[in-house]
């Protein structure tokens, strides 16, 4: 078995299933490649390399402890790691442990999202059939904190809201991949769905000098908000229900940039 190494968690609205259709549509000549919204990194983490200047940025401080520690600390993280088991007794005992350095953070984050149920770090991931939740490979897991330990080499990792973000990169030859909350479906540590202004975030982007690509749940609201701009739809299965085979379940969702992507 290959370990696909090229993520380290599973995030709610992460675009694993999506990454390979947005791939092609991200410019070759780009300087600065910057997710505002980096959650767990699917499209970053898909290539090995997008431009020389490359940032990461949520507003999650978990997330953004995790990846620095990944980056700054591996091998602390791993022997943290390498003393747990995938046992419902542990879960629990780590959803109510108060861990102290910012590595047993990290170590409780990534436990409790890999170990739970859709990633969500609430419920214990006990599963029948996949190899996932509670029966995650330890020796995977240590391959791919070394893999993103790599990849994280030279990207920036930054803890700020997206407006600063974009307003301090911002430049001709920036790229943003964008992928905030949906306008509608569940809500963020960070940001709830009714909080999240996603008309700010419209205004910021009609006035960058760089170029954008953002994706986003197919509403009505956002084609509005975005009237005018390039946009294509892609349909995706739903994450859970694709792995159990279910195929009548689609969900909507709409690419939006900038510049041409229609005829890619
Ligand atoms: C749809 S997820 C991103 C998923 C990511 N593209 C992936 O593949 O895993 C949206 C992310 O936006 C972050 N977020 C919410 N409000 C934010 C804000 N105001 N500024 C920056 N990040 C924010 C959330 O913490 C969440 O991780």
């Amino acid at each position: 078995m290959t370990v696909d190494s090229k993520h380290l968690i599973n995030w709610v609205g992460g675009k694993r299933l999506l990454r390979k259709t947005i791939a092609p549509l991200i410019p070759e000549n780009i300087q600065t490649y910057i997710e505002p919204f980096g959650g767990a990194g699917w499209v970053l983490f898909y290539k090995d390399k997008w431009a020389d200047v490359e940032i990461y940025n949520d507003l999650d401080g978990r997330l953004v402890n995790l990846f620095r520690i990944v980056k700054y600390h591996p091998n602390a993280l791993k022997e943290e790691l390498s003393y747990l088991l995938g046992s419902r007794e542990m879960f629990m005992q780590f959803m109510n442990s108060n861990p102290i350095t910012d590595v047993q953070k990290a170590a409780k984050f990534f436990f409790l999202i890999t170990r739970s149920f859709g990633g969500k770090g609430s419920t214990f991931g006990c599963v029948k059939k996949s190899a996932g939740g509670a029966c995650k490979s330890l020796s995977n897991t240590l391959i791919k904190i070394d893999a993103i330990h790599k990849r994280l080499d030279k990207v920036l990792i930054e803890h700020r809201d997206f407006e600063k973000l974009i307003a301090q990169y911002d430049h001709e030859g920036a790229f943003f991949y964008c992928d905030p909350p949906y306008s509608t479906g569940c809500g963020y540590e960070v940001t709830s769905t009714e909080d999240f202004e996603h008309e700010r975030l419209r205004d910021i982007l009609s006035n960058i000098k760089g170029r954008f690509l953002l994706s986003y749940d197919d509403s009505p609201k956002i084609r509005e908000l975005y009237k005018g701009f390039d946009m294509i739809e892609v349909q995706r299965q739903k994450g859970i229900n694709n792995r159990q085979g279910i195929t009548n379940n689609i969900y909507k969702e709409l690419l939006i940039a900038n510049y041409p992507i229609k005829n890619v």
